[in-house]
């Protein structure tokens, strides 16, 4: 059986490496298997490191904090991946702005708790709640060199409702996260398979 290997980034808390575990690794769609054969965290102590053990996967520390620059930092993440032998890297939470160093090299996905190219940056959630949008989104987008830039290859809305807090704006968008994210990777993958 073909199988297609995902690499998955992330920073914090790994709710949505979590998802993509539960739901894509060493599964099989349209006879393909995906696994995620590596994951890489910029935090020591983040909260998905722990997530990535119970499903049996160490997390690969590379501290962003202990590298002169942002392109020192990229080569080293992108010299993992190109070992590893993932054909898509999939940025979930990760808290970092890439370089042309990675962005030139590597075929990535990002989520992003928006409806792009609304409300790009570290602040989405919290500026498109307090925005006078009546919708709140989250996007999925291949990674280029500008911020949040890239293609799009999945939206999905939802409606504000009368005394939403924060809150429950953000427990929306995550549950949104949850699902989208998976379906993103399963279609790229399956879709290049050609069945
Ligand atoms: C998500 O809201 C994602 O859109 C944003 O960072 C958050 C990560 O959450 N870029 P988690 O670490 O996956 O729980």
């Amino acid at each position: 059986m073909l199988t297609k290997k995902i690499a998955v980034l992330f920073s914090g808390s790994g709710s949505n490496l979590e998802a993509i575990l539960k739901k894509v690794h060493n599964q099989i769609f349209n006879g393909i298997k995906i696994e995620v054969c590596l994951c890489i965290c910029n935090k020591p102590g983040a909260y998905g490191i722990e997530r990535a053990k119970k499903f049996g996967l160490d997390t690969m520390i590379i501290e962003s904090a202990k590298f002169a620059n942002r392109e020192e930092f990229d080569a080293a993440v992108v010299e993992q991946i190109l070992k590893s032998g993932a054909e898509l890297t999939v940025l979930a939470g990760f808290m970092r702005i890439l370089t042309p160093v990675f962005t030139s090299k590597i075929k990535a996905i990002n989520l992003h708790p928006s409806i792009l190219p609304l409300f790009k940056g570290a602040h989405a959630i919290k500026e498109s709640f307090e925005s006078e949008m009546m919708l709140g989104g989250v996007s999925v987008h291949f990674v280029n060199e500008e911020l949040d830039g890239g293609e799009l290859i999945a939206q999905r809305a939802f409606e504000r409702e009368d005394g939403m807090s924060l809150e429950d704006w953000e427990s929306k968008i995550h549950a949104i996260e949850h699902e989208i994210l998976p379906e993103s990777i399963i279609k790229i993958l399956t879709k290049e398979a050609n069945v």
